[in-house]
């Protein structure tokens, strides 16, 4: 019964509202005010999940895995089982961080992808069997439950999304885009008969229906971790990875195991930024830039449009990424020396050359100013607050849109294409154009260095702001940008989120910032100092939460119209 009321929720928000009358309705819209808790997906139907389970009693974690779940049927473009992701937590003033992130299968090698000549072999870190990491996101969730579940069990958190893959739901027009786009990727990879492939071109309102996957999310909720690492679900991964030239085992999906780790915590001004660690290196470049902005000094900075914040901050930005290049990857494989990386003295040194006036040159290992991203991304990120105040914050992701491309033809699902994060040969840069070298070289098992940046900021004790975003290399910067929207120059949360964006990431030296947004005065300024500057669509897409006086806001980004936010 009470099921039923979650799908019919969500069904009547789908149909029957647009974002205005969801707004003057209060609890489901693109920017929502709350007194208890809230939650903020990148789709319509999972959040009124996750904020149906809030409403029920349950807590940030528990609606947080409801949404993961829901968002692997709903928002199958990122939203996953296939894939991996990271998780912070602050409860009460403890914190924590999981890495639920895919490693590489064991048969993994340094050279994967190199010809016999040592060039790398395009499309293959990207597209098809070989580009699949070890899906992390089911130990994930069983590890999180374990940890901090209170009212309700895994069975019950994953059967709305069970009802969803099985009746089907409206898709939006966001997702019949990319399934048309798509499609003759798809084809490609999946010579069969697959949902996600029709005959006529998908249009927003059409049902998609997922039995499969549904049958997989009943094992799931039915066997545990096992449900999906061993058994039938287990044989069907590693059959669609053999039948796509990857080298997925058994005992790879066996063996997977989450792992807890120290998040990192960066102080500016009265707030603490709680982060995550490596497998990301989202945590601690946040933490680099944030402190080296505070010995730089930040009272002088009144607007983020003044020329003197986006050089500094780009300035700062560059050599942050620098270090992410350097030393940068999977701590259970590279001693990534976090304290250095984070030491005040270290920081003070890399500002030595810092000037106002000129843009420092970045070092030209690898230097191609008209690098662009080909492709447009996805990956989902969760913001939750509960009313017992435990805020969680979820970045996961398949990487590309729809991962490999490769669909688990008997399970019903997408794998990721994360192998493509690792770096494949020392100054070659990856779809985003990010290089590195030793730190992140592929080794079995190993993870693949990410930049995703789910965050907590605590302030007074409780948490202020809770936030996160897809978009590959630019998700450090998006989540610093908003913060600093918010802190620096006291925006409201909408506004700190709307603001336009921009992002620098070392190589390729060039500034990308959001077209159309940007004043021909700036970038002339900008260009003047000696920088680059290159438009691209758009930055990130962030989904926030803020606490402030009793109030809850929650926030989507305009960036990616299916956002939604949830609050009671
Ligand atoms: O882990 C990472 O940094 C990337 N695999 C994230 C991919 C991503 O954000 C794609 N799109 N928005």
């Amino acid at each position: 019964m009470r099921l039923t009321i979650i799908i019919l929720f969500a069904f009547i928000f789908l149909f029957s509202c647009n974002n205005e009358s969801l707004k003057d309705k209060g609890s489901l819209g693109p920017s929502v005010l709350g007194k208890e808790a809230a939650i903020v997906s990148p789709h319509p139907i999972s959040t009124a999940i996750g904020l149906e389970i809030l409403r029920q009693g349950g807590n940030a974690v528990e609606a947080s895995i409801a949404v993961q779940y829901a968002m692997a049927v709903v928002y199958p473009r990122a939203g996953n089982i296939g894939g991996g992701g990271f998780a912070v937590i602050s409860n009460n003033g403890n914190n924590r961080a999981l890495d639920y992130r895919e490693k590489a299968p064991l048969a993994s090698t340094r050279d994967m992808y190199l010809d016999r000549n040592g060039d790398v072999i395009k499309g293959l870190s990207t597209e098809g069997g070989l580009a699949v990491g070890v899906p992390g996101t089911v130990d994930g969730m069983f590890q999180l439950l374990e940890q901090y579940g209170s009212a309700l069990s895994m069975k019950e958190l994953i059967a709305p999304s069970i009802e969803l893959a099985r009746k089907g739901f409206a898709i939006s027009k966001s997702e019949a885009d990319r399934l048309n786009k798509f499609k003759e990727k798809f084809v490609k990879n999946n010579p069969f008969d697959f949902p996600f492939v029709k005959l006529n071109e998908w249009k927003a309102g059409d049902t998609l229906k997922q039995e499969k996957l549904a049958v997989t999310l009943e094992k799931i909720a039915d066997n545990g971790k096992d449900g999906f690492y061993s058994g039938d679900v287990a044989n069907h991964i590693k059959s669609a990875s053999s039948r796509s030239g990857g080298i997925l085992t058994l005992d790879d999906l066996k063996s997977y195991a989450s792992a807890w780790r120290e998040p990192t915590i960066a102080r500016f001004g009265e707030c603490e930024i709680i982060s995550m660690p490596p497998s990301s290196s989202g945590g601690i470049v946040l933490s680099q830039i944030l402190t080296m902005l505070e010995e730089l000094g930040y009272s002088k900075f009144n607007s983020p449009n003044q020329i003197e914040y986006i050089h500094t901050l780009v300035e700062l930005e560059k050599r942050a990424y620098a270090d992410r290049a350097e030393y940068m990857g999977d701590s259970d494989f590279y001693p990534v020396p976090i304290s250095e990386l984070l030491d005040t003295t270290y920081l003070s040194r890399k500002l030595e050359n810092f000037s106002m006036e000129q843009a420092t040159v970045a070092d030209s290992i690898y230097n191609d100013a008209n690098f662009q991203l080909k492709e447009s991304y996805e990956t989902t990120h969760t913001s939750c607050l509960d009313k017992n105040g435990m805020a969680v914050s979820i970045t996961t992701t398949l990487n590309s849109n729809y991962g490999s491309k490769v669909y688990v033809q008997d399970a019903g699902f997408f794998l990721n294409n994360e192998m493509d994060d690792f770096s494949t040969k020392p100054g070659v840069p990856n779809q985003f154009g990010l290089v590195g070298g030793e730190a992140n070289a592929i080794q079995a098992s190993k993870r693949m260095l990410s930049s995703m940046t789910p965050t907590i900021v605590v302030k007074d004790n409780r948490p202020f702001l809770i936030l996160g975003s897809p978009g590959g290399s630019t998700i450090i910067t998006s989540v610093l940008q908003v913060f600093l929207n918010v802190e620096l120059f006291n925006m409201s949360l909408e506004d700190a989120v709307n603001a336009k964006r921009f992002h620098h990431q070392w190589l390729p030296d060039r500034i990308i910032v959001e077209e159309e947004r940007f004043d021909s005065i700036v970038i002339n300024d900008l260009n003047a100092k000696g920088h680059h500057c290159n438009e691209v669509k758009s930055i990130g897409k962030v989904k926030a939460i803020l606490y402030e006086n009793g109030k809850i806001y929650a926030v989507g980004d305009p960036r990616n119209l299916d956002d939604t936010a949830g609050a009671y």
